[in-house]
């Protein structure tokens, strides 16, 4: 497992490390340039909510038209204890796992939206929508993909820091991922696992101000990418090759197998301040809206949604 995924246990040995790195910051060039990509970050950043197409507080599910993406963004505090009722058991296994309160709530948040949004636009009940998570290399049903029983919708979600992310569409298949700038988390290690060699050396001639922000938008747009085909991280990073940002998002080379069997869509997502996150999309282009989802979340009892 180790040696298949490198990527995953590397990020497991980052954070196991970083208590040695909160104790020495100042020594880390990777943290200052880190710091001064958060400060770049909460300064472009719109305020959440301000972005326009959002519509915030917003209490109902409107429909999904054709030919559009909604992507609905919470905060883990909306994911408030009354929401465990719309889990199922497997679900409500996995939350009480968790250790921390912060993943507690992200995962409670993220389930629940998930099923709300879903609901409001099949007409069903929430806590009755039924899931799968096929993987598509070896077949295991607790790592791939979440897909609906029923099919019909296209999702996926992430989480990560203060943001929990869920995009639905009904005309291809998705991708989402959303990242927390974190300056105590040493990402330059995490170069050669993340970045093809054409991308390294396009990071390399950025500035060292710009190149953490940069680097954490390529990894979430291909992240994005591989959570669209369903293969996660047990298809390298580095085989794939995007566009260097600031420039905007777009598939450069496809290197992995499988190969991708849809045309590739990406688009750079706004999820506020002190985060990155980026969306793809196999298929048509679609037109994409983001959405506050905090009221929604707020607002049980739910039409529809019990
Ligand atoms: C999918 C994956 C990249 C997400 O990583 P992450 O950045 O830590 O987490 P995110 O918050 O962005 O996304 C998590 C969500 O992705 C979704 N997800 C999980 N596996 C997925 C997959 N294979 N494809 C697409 N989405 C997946 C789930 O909805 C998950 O939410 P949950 O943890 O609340 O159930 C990573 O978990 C992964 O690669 N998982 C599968 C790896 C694996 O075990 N492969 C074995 C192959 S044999």
């Amino acid at each position: 497992m180790v040696s298949a995924f490198p990527l995953a246990s590397l990020l497991v040995r980052l954070e196991r490390e970083r208590n040695t790195v909160k104790r020495n910051p100042s020594q880390s060039r990777t943290l200052v340039s880190f710091r001064t990509a958060l400060a770049y970050s909460d300064r472009m950043a719109l305020p959440f909510g301000a972005m326009s197409g959002m519509a915030a507080g917003s209490v109902t599910v409107p429909s999904l038209r054709a030919g559009e993406c909604q992507v609905w963004w919470a905060s883990p505090a909306a994911g408030r204890s009354e929401l465990l009722a719309l889990l199922d058991a497997g679900e409500h296994a996995r939350w009480s796992r968790f250790r921390r309160d912060e993943d507690r709530a992200r995962y409670l948040a993220a389930h629940a939206l998930a099923r709300l949004v879903l609901a409001g636009h099949l007409g069903t009940s929430a806590a009755e929508l039924g899931f799968s998570a096929v993987c598509r290399h070896c077949g295991g049903t607790d790592h791939g993909k979440p897909r609906l029983l029923t099919g019909g919708i296209e999702f996926s979600l992430s989480h990560s820091g203060e943001r929990v992310v869920l995009a639905v569409t009904r005309d291809a298949a998705v991708g989402v991922d959303v990242e927390q700038l974190n300056p105590r988390r040493d990402v330059a290690a995490l170069i050669p696992e993340i970045l093809s060699a054409t991308e390294r050396r396009a990071l390399a001639a950025l500035p060292a101000a710009a190149s953490a922000l940069a680097l954490l938008r390529y990894w979430t747009r291909k992240e994005a990418l591989l959570k669209a085909t369903g293969d996660g991280l047990a298809v390298a990073l580095s085989t794939i090759t995007v566009t260097p940002p600031p420039a905007p998002p777009a598939l450069v080379a496809w290197a992995a197998a499988p190969p991708l069997e849809a045309e590739a869509h990406l688009f750079d997502l706004n999820p506020g301040p002190g985060h990155v996150a980026s969306l793809a999309v196999l298929g048509p282009r679609l037109a994409v809206v983001e959405r506050d989802a905090d009221g929604l979340l707020a607002a049980l009892p739910f039409a529809g949604s019990a």
